[in-house]
């Protein structure tokens, strides 16, 4: 640690703040006036929601009405004083942003580790447009090389996607609380977090798999889903189109 590293936070991790910072606002800078917008959950996502709450409250934008991703971004979003919808009332969205937990070359993503996959996949489908921010140390060359693979699942009978899951090479672990109880999502299902060692080859394989269980209600894969991905390091942000 150097003078200049607060005991909270060393100097890595403040980088990494920074990045997101500069990734979620380059992203909230995509937003227009009269735009329906899905906002995502997590550290990231949250820098685009309180950039898109600054705006408003400037009176730079106007008239946008938003879907938020989970609770706490629900929480974040009324704080700032967004206006807030539900995809029931706005079913289409202009544009939607969210962070994610790894990037692949071609903009496929793993997602979940906030626990919001379920509610962010709905929403991302539900957008015209689907911008990920990210820092740059989720980027990876092929999916879950570092990230496990959250599966949402309902609680019932959860034991028996172990034997499934492990059949496809990944090793599954129940999603835990520090306090040692089961991660519940806001739509009351259980997370498995599934290792795979040589990550994932066939994501669309593995999706498809997983999917056909019943009892499996969204897989943390987000294939083709997302356009563009703004990526910030030190260095500054880097924007990534997806070319297919
Ligand atoms: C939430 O369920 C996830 O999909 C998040 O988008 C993801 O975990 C990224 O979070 P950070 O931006 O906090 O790294």
């Amino acid at each position: 640690m150097t003078a200049n590293d607060t005991a909270d936070q060393p100097r890595e991790s403040r980088a990494i703040d920074a990045a997101k910072q500069a990734a979620g606002e380059a992203a909230a800078a995509l937003v227009h006036s009269g735009m329906r917008l899905g906002l995502g959950t997590g550290s990231t996502a949250d820098w685009a929601t309180r950039a898109v709450g600054r705006r408003l409250a400037t009176g730079e934008i106007h008239d946008i009405i938003a879907v938020p991703t989970s609770t706490a971004t629900e929480r974040l979003a009324s704080a700032l004083g967004i206006p807030l919808a539900t995809l029931a009332v706005v079913p289409e969205l202009d544009l939607a942003i969210d962070g994610a937990d790894e990037i692949d070359p071609s903009i496929d993503l793993i997602k979940g580790l906030g626990a919001a996959l379920l509610r962010e996949k709905i929403v991302a489908r539900a957008a015209a447009r689907f911008v990920v921010v990210a820092d740059g140390s989720k980027v990876v060359d092929r999916l879950g090389m570092r990230a496990p693979l959250p599966v949402a699942i309902v609680p019932f009978a959860w034991q028996t996607h172990l034997r499934a899951i492990r059949a496809l090479g990944a090793e599954p672990a129940l999603r835990l609380r520090p306090d040692g109880d089961a991660v519940v999502t806001d739509d009351q299902l259980l997370i498995l977090d599934c290792r795979f060692a040589a990550g994932i080859a066939d994501g669309a394989g593995v999706e498809r798999a997983l999917r056909e269980r019943p009892g499996i209600v969204a897989t943390g894969l987000f294939l083709g889903l997302a356009d563009t991905a703004f990526i910030a390091t030190a260095d500054g942000v880097t924007v990534r189109t997806r070319t297919r």
